[in-house]
């Protein structure tokens, strides 16, 4: 998909198709009005049919104005502008880019409404474009011998703009939305690839060849004789039931001062979840081939760090393993120790994801950072609290919250803060080791989170519980690529700050 941005004469501008967003209940405004008065008030004289009734996101299509060059007009319906939200100029947007999807077009130019929802600036709105054009035409086609494509799919899209004013704004927002776009593409072709092609080894590849692409980024990738040596008793125990070689893949982007601390990402890569010993319920468990999503946002943002240049030192940290029954595996009651010296009883061997994510947190004093995030589909827990709408924030230091909260506001791939409070830390006590790796069912995403403050109490940290927005089920199954978008904005208002 290559977005591009244009101005000047609509009216003359040939292209096979030409969008315009309108408020169809209203007097024609903008682009709109000025088709309008191209064509002698052909285009008003249709509108007055009134085929568009004012739901946001309904389309009409017509052909051969006269006086406008464009083969076709595709109307676009954002409701009624004073209730146009963020939310359903994004909705708008995704039915718009599947209508282009069913022409015979290819190419296609978009005149945005003149009026933006309420809080949504320009760079904010063109972005949205760039990002929801991408996700609009992202298929997933790599073990699917019929590709199916639509006829003739969109690969070019220009954005109208009225006023080479706006140009500025518009053109860093277009650099960030395709970058950000190609992050979050990666992040969902790894999540929707199937566990026996997507294995921990390959994750690290695609770390490899993405270090071979940008030369300020370096990959490290530690085999399991290396984690032995640093104690990673944890992470081990629970490849320990699989064939499969665990990786912890280190990414190291360079892009601030020498001697900027480092933000740090550490992404949850575990490539198939059965459950280990307490094996999970058949339903639904190829699903379990997304529990690696967190690695792949932080391979998706590393990407994303690279491509703009970001002015910071950027970490991501990877722990990535099978977790599967077998002879060797963990079994209930186990304990293990963990490379804090921390020991945990393994009350149940599908709360594996905490064990791997507990070394990875340890690892990560070595880099003295600024901030770690850690990003995993940790709990089903957390999708009962939340759906699939929002991420689950944690983090003990109010003001980081807040930044994420507004990071996740800003990019549309919202979190919502949930309770990290000492009361629930006695869930997770044991007679046996210093923890246990589960604390019942109650507050199950919160006592998860408890697991990982006791092994990150050196530096300033938060958790992303991304169990719930990870990935679509259903007939629209398949990877979100969140929350690249989030990270991306936390990382860019970092920047901004002077932080970098
Ligand atoms: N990867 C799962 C969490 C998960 C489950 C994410 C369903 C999305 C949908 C994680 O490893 C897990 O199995 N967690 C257990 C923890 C429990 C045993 C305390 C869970 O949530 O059931
Ligand atoms: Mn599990
Ligand atoms: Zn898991």
């Amino acid at each position: 998909m290559n977005c591009t941005l244009l101005t000047g004469d609509l009216a003359n501008h040939a292209t096979p198709c030409l969008v315009l967003g309108v408020f169809a209940q209203e007097p024609l405004t903008g682009a709109a009005a000025a088709m309008d008065r191209a064509s002698s008030g052909q285009l008003a004289a249709l509108w007055q049919k009134g085929d568009l009734s004012g739901d946001a996101g309904r389309t009409l299509l017509l052909y051969a104005l006269p006086g406008v060059a464009a083969e076709r007009i595709l109307l676009i319906d954002f409701g009624k502008s004073a209730e146009c939200t963020r939310a359903k100029y994004r909705k708008t947007l995704t039915a718009a880019i599947a209508a282009l999807q069913q022409l015979h077009a290819g190419a296609a130019v978009l005149a945005l409404p003149e009026q933006l929802p309420e809080g949504l600036d320009l760079y904010a709105a063109v972005r949205d474009v760039v990002t929801l054009a991408a996700a609009g035409t992202y298929r997933y086609t790599r073990t699917k011998t019929d590709k199916k494509a639509p006829k003739m799919p969109l690969t070019a899209l220009a954005l109208w703009l009225a006023a080479d004013a706006e140009m500025r704004s518009a053109e860093l927002a277009l650099t960030h939305g395709t970058a950000l776009a190609a992050g979050t593409q990666l992040a969902k072709e790894l999540g929707n690839l199937p566990g026996n092609i997507c294995t921990p080894t390959y994750l690290a590849e695609q770390a490899l060849a993405l270090a071979e692409q940008f030369a300020a980024l370096t990959v490290d990738v530690l085999d399991a004789a290396a984690m032995a040596e640093l104690g990673m008793n944890a992470l081990l125990s629970v490849a320990r039931g699989s064939r499969q070689p665990p990786k912890l893949i280190v990414l190291n982007y360079r892009g601030g001062a020498a001697d900027a601390k480092p933000v740090v990402l550490v992404g949850k890569g575990l490539t198939f979840d059965a459950g280990g010993i307490s094996l999970k319920p058949a339903n639904e468990m190829d699903e379990m081939k997304y529990d690696m999503s967190g690695g792949a946002s932080v391979l998706g943002v590393m990407q994303v760090a690279c491509a703009l240049q970001l002015p910071l030192n950027l970490i991501g940290v990877v722990p990535s393993s099978e977790n599967l029954p077998d002879g060797d595996a963990n079994k209930p009651g186990d304990v293990v120790t963990s490379m804090s010296g921390q020991t945990i009883e393994v009350l149940n061997t599908d709360a594996e994801g905490r064990l791997i994510l507990c070394d990875a947190l340890t690892y990560c004093q070595r880099f003295d950072p600024e901030v770690v995030i850690d990003v995993a589909t940790l709990t089903g827990a957390c999708v009962i609290a939340l759906g699939k709408h929002a991420t689950g924030l944690f983090s003990p230091d109010d003001a980081l919250a807040a930044e994420l909260l507004a990071a996740g506001d800003r990019a549309g791939d919202r979190a919502w803060r949930m309770p990290l409070w000492e009361d629930y830390q006695q869930q997770i006590d044991t007679n046996f080791a210093d923890m246990a790796n589960v604390g019942g069912r109650e507050g199950g995403a919160i006592t998860a989170a408890c697991f990982l403050a006791r092994f990150t109490k050196t530096y300033r940290w938060a958790h992303l519980d991304i169990a719930g927005v990870a990935w679509l089920s259903g007939k629209e199954k398949g990877s979100t690529g969140r929350p690249v978008g989030l990270l991306t904005q936390f990382l860019l208002n970092h920047c901004a700050n002077g932080a970098g």
